[in-house]
C-alpha cells in the first residue's frame, strides 16, 4: 500500500544563486589533519572540513538584498548612513531607543560587564555562556546559575528548559542581598543547554521579581528570534502573533540587550548593545570609543552595518525561521529514529549529542564530547564542537576543572547554507561512529590556555 502523507515540508523560501566548492578528503588525510590540530576541531583548517557545523556564528549565507546593501556602505569615520539605517531597524524590531554597535557579541558583553559589575558582585543567569561568564568574571563578578533543574536532564522534554527557577534566584538574593546583584543575565534561548527557549511567562515573572528588588534585567538576545519562534509554537496565546511581535514583546520586559549579530541577523560579523537606560547608553557610547571605535561604527565597516540592518528585516520572516528550525528538527528526528542519544527537545540552532550516553565507557576527564567531535570529523569530515568539560573551564577560586552535568557535542546549522543531503551525510556519519562506539578511546589534554580554553587546547589520544 502506498505511504500516506503525514506532514508538510519545511522547505526553504529561497534558492541558491552562488556556490562555494568544498574539498572532499580521505579518512587517512583527516586522521593526519586531526592529529595536527591537537584533536581540537577549533584548530582544524577550514579547508580540511567537508561540512562545517562547528558554529552558526558568522557562518550564515547573506541574501542578494544584503549583498546589494554592502555596495551602499558609507565608510565615513563618523556618522555613516548605514549606522542610522541600523539604528532605525533596532528601534523598530527590538524596541530600544538607544544603541551602540560593536564588532561582535563579546565586545558588547565586555562593555555591559564593565559598566554594571563591581568587584564582589553576583550575576545570576540561566546557565553560563563561555564568553558572557568570562567577561562577568573579568569585571570582578561571580556568575550564579539559576536555571531550572530540567535544563540539566538531556532526556527531559520540558518545552521551556531555558526558564529561570525563581526559588533559586530568590535564595541568592536572600543570601547576598539585592545590592550585590547588578542585573539578571538572561539568555533566550540557552545555547549551552541545547538551544532551549525561555517562555514569555517566565520573562514576565522575572521582570516583576527584578522590579520588586531593584535589580536590572538584561537579555542576551543573540538568538532571540529562535526563542520567539518556540514561543509561537509552544506557548498559549502566542499562536497568532507574528515573530516580529513576539520579539518586540520579549524585549519590552528588559532594561537592555546585548547581541552577537553573527547569528539571528544573518551576517558574518557584528554585534551591538541596545537599551532604554540613558545612563547605561551614555557610558557604553563613551567606552566603545576606547575599545572598539567611534560610537557610529564600533569596530564595523559601514557595509557590515548595512548588512545587519537588512538582516534584521529578513530574520523575522516566518517562512524563513520555520525552515531554519525545520531543518534542525529533521536532523534530530533522524538521529532519534536510530536511538542516538541527543538533547531533547531539539533546539533552535543545533542538535546536541549526549556524549555521556553515547560513550558511557569514558570518564568525564577523558573528554567524551571532545573525543566524539573529533571521531565524527575523522569519519566524514563533518566538524562539530565540544560543549562539555573543556568548555566549562576551571573554577576561578579553586582552579579545579568544572564538571558540568551536560557533556555535549553540538552540530550547529549555519543559516541558509547547507542542504538536506548535507544533513543526511552528517546523520549517516554519526550513526556509523555510534555503531563502532565501543572501540573509541578518550583523550588527554596536553596544552591548556588560560582563558576560554576550548578554543585553543590541544589533546593526545589515550
Ligand atoms: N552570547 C551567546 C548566546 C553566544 O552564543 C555567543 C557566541 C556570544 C554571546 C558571543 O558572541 O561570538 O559574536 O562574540 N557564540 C558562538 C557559538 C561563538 O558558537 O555559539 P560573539
Amino acid at each position: 500500500m502506498a505511504k500516506k502523507l503525514t506532514c508538510k515540508s519545511w522547505a526553504e523560501p529561497f534558492k541558491v544563486k552562488v556556490v562555494e566548492p568544498i574539498k572532499m578528503t580521505t579518512k587517512t588525510y583527516r586522521e593526519k589533519a586531526a592529529k595536527e590540530a591537537g584533536y581540537n576541531t577549533f584548530l582544524l583548517k577550514s579547508e580540511d572540513v567537508y561540512i562545517d557545523l562547528l558554529t552558526d556564528s558568522g557562518t550564515n549565507a547573506m541574501s542578494d538584498y544584503q549583498w546589494a546593501g554592502m555596495m551602499l556602505g558609507d565608510e565615513a569615520y563618523a556618522g555613516s548612513r548605514n549606522f542610522y539605517n541600523l539604528w532605525d531597524n533596532i528601534k523598530k524590531y527590538y524596541g530600544f531607543p538607544y544603541f551602540v554597535p560593536t564588532h561582535q557579541g563579546r565586545a558588547a558583553e565586555h562593555l555591559i560587564s564593565k559598566i554594571l559589575i563591581k568587584p564582589g558582585d553576583y550575576i545570576p543567569g540561566n546557565m553560563y555562556f563561555t564568553t558572557t561568564r568570562q567577561h562577568q568574571e573579568l569585571a570582578g563578578g561571580t556568575f550564579v546559575d539559576v536555571i531550572i533543574d530540567e535544563a540539566n536532564e538531556p532526556q527531559n522534554t520540558h518545552p521551556f528548559k531555558g526558564n529561570v527557577d525563581l526559588n533559586k534566584l530568590d535564595k541568592l538574593v536572600k543570601e547576598v542581598g539585592a545590592k550585590k546583584i547588578p542585573y539578571i543575565s538572561l539568555a533566550a534561548p540557552v545555547n549551552m543547554a541545547g538551544g532551549q527557549p525561555v517562555s514569555m511567562a517566565n520573562i514576565i515573572e522575572l521582570e516583576s521579581y527584578a522590579k520588586k528588588h531593584g535589580i536590572k534585567l538584561w537579555l542576551d538576545a543573540t538568538r532571540a528570534v529562535e526563542n520567539a519562534y518556540f514561543i509561537k509554537q509552544r506557548e498559549k496565546g502566542y499562536e497568532d502573533k507574528t515573530i516580529a511581535q513576539i520579539l518586540k514583546e520579549m524585549c519590552s520586559h528588559f532594561d537592555g540587550i546585548w547581541v552577537s549579530a553573527k547569528k539571528d541577523l544573518l551576517v558574518n560579523i557584528g554585534g551591538f548593545l541596545a537599551t532604554r537606560n540613558k545612563h547605561v547608553y551614555e557610558e557604553a557610547r563613551n567606552m566603545v570609543v576606547v575599545y572598539e571605535g567611534l560610537h557610529t561604527y564600533g569596530g564595523l565597516a559601514g557595509r557590515d552595518m548595512e548588512a545587519m540592518a537588512r538582516g534584521i528585516e529578513e530574520m523575522t520572516n516566518y517562512d524563513y525561521i520555520r525552515s531554519r528550525i525545520g531543518q534542525i528538527e529533521y536532523f534530530g528526528k533522524k538521529l532519534m529514529e536510530y536511538n542516538i542519544p541527543i538533547v531533547q527537545p531539539i533546539g533552535g540552532h543545533a542538535v546536541f549529542l549526549d556524549a555521556k550516553r553515547f560513550l558511557p565507557h569514558l570518564k568525564q576527564i577523558e573528554f567524551p564530547a571532545q573525543t566524539l567531535a573529533i571521531e565524527v570529523y575523522m569519519d566524514s569530515g563533518v566538524r562539530a564542537m565540544e560543549r562539555g568539560i573543556v568548555s566549562a573551564g576551571r573554577n576561578k577560586v579553586t582552579g579545579e576543572h568544572n564538571y558540568p552535568k551536560l557533556e555535549l557535542v553540538r552540530f550547529t546549522l549555519p543559516r541558509r547554507v547547507y542542504t538536506q543531503a548535507h544533513i543526511d551525510v552528517t546523520f549517516e556519519s554519526i550513526v556509523s561512529v555510534y555503531e563502532n562506539r565501543k572501540k573509541i578511546k578518550g583523550l588527554k589534554m596536553v596544552y591548556e590556555p588560560k582563558y576560554l580554553r576550548f578554543f585553543q587546547a590541544r589533546f593526545d589520544r589515550l
